[in-house]
Parts: structure tokens; sequence; C-alpha cells
């Protein structure tokens, strides 16, 4: 089988990056995380890559003069590892149509509420969890989908809902979707790898 080359992007603890290394490891998932890289010098993601003897990188926006060349640089580390599919596993940065443009419809995000509610660029982190509490919906979830120009606005390729009880708080709600989105975006790179998405407008198409 083709193996799919994966280059992340992550800002944080990176637990969804470890869920993609551990299913690709137990080849449980047809692709081969190649390269990984930061915004955040500290970002734990960086260390559980490491561990796996993946190469890292720290690229941070303030180093160079603008936008258009601290995204190059990713770009050209992301060739340079013959990257076919680029996820964005809690990476904060929002990225400009040229980064966009130089993969397009190859770049997947995880975001952890059902979108097109809590989502935008206001909207990231424990504040998504905070503004579910504070709006009183009883459901919310984790959406995967594909990047372009609109933030948080790509075409959806899964979703899945939780429920939220009367004494969840941000923090319960905020498991209870790490959990959900540990599921839906391996899910989501397999079904891209194996070749099932098909982008029709606003739609993806899932082919059995
Ligand atoms: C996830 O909740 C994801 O939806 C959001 O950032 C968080 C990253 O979590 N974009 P982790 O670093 O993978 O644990």
């Amino acid at each position: 089988m083709n193996i799919l080359k994966v280059g992340i992007l992550a800002s944080g603890n990176g637990t969804n990056l470890q869920t993609i290394i551990d299913k690709s490891e137990k080849k449980e998932l047809p692709v081969r995380v190649v390269v990984v890289i930061s915004d955040k010098p500290d970002a734990y993601a960086l260390q559980r890559a490491s561990k796996h003897s993946i190469p890292t990188f720290v690229v941070k926006p303030r180093d160079f003069a603008d936008k258009v060349s601290y995204e190059q640089k990713m770009i050209d580390i992301l060739k340079s590892h013959d990257v076919e599919l680029v996820v964005l596993a809690g990476f904060m940065k929002i990225l400009s149509p040229h980064f966009i443009g130089a993969f397009r419809n190859r770049i997947i995000n995880i975001h952890p509420s059902l979108i097109p509610a809590f989502c935008g660029k206001d909207f990231y982190g424990m504040k998504v969890h905070q503004a579910v509490i504070d709006s009183g919906v009883k459901i919310t979830g984790a959406t995967v989908h594909f990047v372009d120009e609109n933030v948080d606005a790509g075409p959806i390729i899964i979703q899945k809902a939780i429920e939220v009880k009367d004494n969840d708080t941000a923090e319960t709600v905020a498991l209870k979707v790490h959990q959900i989105e540990h599921q839906i975006l391996p899910e989501a790179i397999r079904l891209f790898a194996e070749g099932k998405l098909k982008i029709v407008g606003r739609k993806v198409f899932i082919e059995e």
C-alpha cells in the first residue's frame, strides 16, 4: 500500500499529533509523519515528535520580515520532506493565501466545535469551550475540514457531536472533545490517504 507522507503543524501539547504517530506506527493508518513544525519552541508536540525520531523545526513569525517569507520557510521545509498532506493539529497561526495556494486541497485542520458554530478567528483553545458553556447549547463537538482562504470555513470532512450536560465545565467539555478529535482526525487522514475524499464546491463527498 502507498504510504502518504504527512507534515504536521502544531503549537501546543500535541495529543492529536501523538494519536496520528501511534496509529501510523501500529499500521492502523497508511501514513508516515515525516516532519513536525511549530511556531513555539516550547511546544510539547516537538518533544513528542523527537521521541519518535521525526524531524522537527521551529519557525517563528517574528524571525521573518513578513508573513509571506515566514510561510515560505514552512513551505520549503514541507516540500523538502515531500509532504503530500499538511495537518494542522492545534496550530495557532492563521495561514495566508500564499501558504494555502502552495498546498491547495492538501491541508486539513481540526477545530474543537461543530463548525459553523464557535469558530473563526476569535475562537481558539479554551475560549471555544467557555463560549459553548456560556451559550447554553446542548451539543458541541469537533470538526475536521479542508483549509481554504476563509478561517475555519473550508469544506467539512467529518464532524462528531457530544452532549453538553448541566454539570459540564469548559474543562470537562474540552476533555470530551479531545477524545472525539482523536477519533475523527485519524479517520479523515485515512480517507484522504485512501483517495476517498472528493471536494465538490463546499461539499466533501466520501467515496465508499
Ligand atoms: C485541539 O482541541 C484542536 O481542535 C485545536 O487545538 C487543540 C490541539 O490539541 N485546534 P492537541 O495539542 O492536539 O492536544
